[in-house]
């Protein structure tokens, strides 16, 4: 099979290092790709969300399957476009319609979605620039802290969680007014829920589903999960209180219904469902959608699957993903992000990477990363997912802990406390 794969992140390159696996991968081409994704197949200069050139590539190329990592051409229709367009509705993608795609689009669209299917959730109301002085009052009802969400995507910037009421309620003006722009103009409010938090995985045909490994990513700047959000800092499966009878409870509570719920709705969705999932007293929780796979949870669970990830997408497009095989590897697998120094925030880039050819014990996965000649340089804040396998926790971390001291670049930052909150 010819395969193209949508993206240049960590979590692309841990998925293009599986697909290439496969004995049913011929050719795995990755649109645009980073230095990484070019030692499983061979990058395409084409960004993930030029629908029109990634069409005519799939036809010159033969593509007999798209695979789409990141959330932005989904939610901008990628399979629609394909579904639609009679030269190219007979490739497949792998990637909910566009209309599936609005669980991660909208929060609000994700919210009534839940409302309808009781799916356990935060209670929320919504609000629009017309109904500011009812999110005001709505406000005054709730105990702090304060969680606010733009409706749209904000890759990744549009929750607050405040402290006081006044913050609140001058935050709600600041994105009713405007702060993220069309992506705020609907703020989510919901109440505040005190737990751990856990990212479930599921690739669904439409009507079954599998239940990949879990993993918990690790979201703050600095240890001890303190300082800014950053898009991940590390992660780690299986997650120690995701254990049988806690994954009885998301099935049942929470998947089943996703899964019958859009397909009771005429939703078509063939792709990965991702649920962000919050340990309320020994009950889960979403707090959020994704459609597709996390970043930088995608770099421990692809460690985890054993099976061929090709077949499995084969039963997506096929509709008897029920017929196919998931077996997990029993092993710790656990994640290290190595981010430029300055990441969140202002961060310099062009430095040169070496030490990833002395890495032995570890994968070692390309985010940001460049070609300059020969040398592979930093091209983003998160550079290097460092993956590792282990009998436990513990001795996966002493992996990727020692690549993680053995591969250098300039100002290289990484946590040290990855999996600090788990047994
Ligand atoms: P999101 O961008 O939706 O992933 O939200 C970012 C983070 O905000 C989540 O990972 C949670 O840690 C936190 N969060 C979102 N909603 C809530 C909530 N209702 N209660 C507590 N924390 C939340
Ligand atoms: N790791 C969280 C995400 O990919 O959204």
């Amino acid at each position: 099979m010819n395969i193209l794969l949508l993206g240049s992140g960590g979590r692309e390159h841990a998925l293009a290092w599986k697909i290439a696996q496969s004995p049913k991968t011929e050719k795995l081409y990755i649109a645009p790709g980073n230095a990484g994704t070019m030692t499983a197949g061979e990058n395409v200069d084409i960004k993930a969300d030029d629908f029109e050139n990634i069409g005519k590539f799939a036809i010159e190329k033969e593509i007999d399957m798209v695979v789409v990592g990141p959330e932005d051409p989904l939610v901008k229709g990628i399979a629609d476009y394909f579904a639609g367009n009679p030269v190219l509705s007979d490739i497949p993608v792998i990637g909910p319609s566009k209309n599936g795609a609005q669980l991660e689009g909208s929060k609000e669209f994700a919210k009534k979605f839940m409302q309808r299917h009781n799916i356990p959730t935060a209670a929320y109301r919504s609000f629009t620039p017309n109904t500011l002085e009812d999110g005001l009052s709505f406000l005054e009802t709730l105990e702090a802290p304060y969680v606010l969400k733009a409706d749209g995507l904000c890759a990744g910037k549009g929750v607050l969680i405040v402290p006081t009421i006044e913050e609140a309620k001058k935050e709600l003006k600041k994105m009713l007014g405007g702060m993220f722009g069309k992506a705020s103009s609907t703020v989510v409010i919901e109440e505040f829920l005190s737990g751990i938090e856990c990212s479930v995985f599921v690739l669904t045909d439409g009507t079954h589903y599998k239940i990949l490994p879990e993993a918990k990513d690790y979201k703050r700047i600095g240890e001890g999960d303190k300082g800014l959000n950053t898009g991940g800092m590390g992660s780690i499966s299986p997650v120690s209180f995701a254990d049988k009878e806690w994954m009885k409870k998301v099935e049942d509570r929470i998947i089943c219904p996703t899964v019958e719920g859009l397909k009771a709705e005429g939703i078509d969705y063939k792709g990965f469902i991702f649920f962000g999932l919050i340990n309320v007293k020994g009950d889960p929780m979403v707090i959020e959608y994704n459609v597709r796979m996390g970043d930088p949870e995608t770099e421990s669970v692809m460690l985890r699957i054993k099976s061929d990830l090709v077949d499995l997408f084969e039963g997506v497009v096929k509709g008897d993903l029920d017929k196919r095989h998931l077996e997990f590897d029993e092993r710790s697998a656990v994640t290290i992000m190595l981010v430029s120094g300055g990441y969140p925030e202002v961060y310099k880039k062009g430095y040169a990477i070496t030490g990833i050819d002395m890495v032995k014990d570890s994968v070692v996965f390309h985010a940001g990363t460049a070609k300059a000649g020969n040398d592979t340089v930093t091209s983003g804040g998160r550079v290097i997912a460092v993956s590792s396998y282990g009998k436990d926790k513990q001795d996966a971390l002493q992996r990727s802990f020692k690549a993680a001291e053995t591969i250098q670049f300039k100002d290289k930052y990484f946590r040290k406390d990855i999996g600090f909150d788990l047994d």
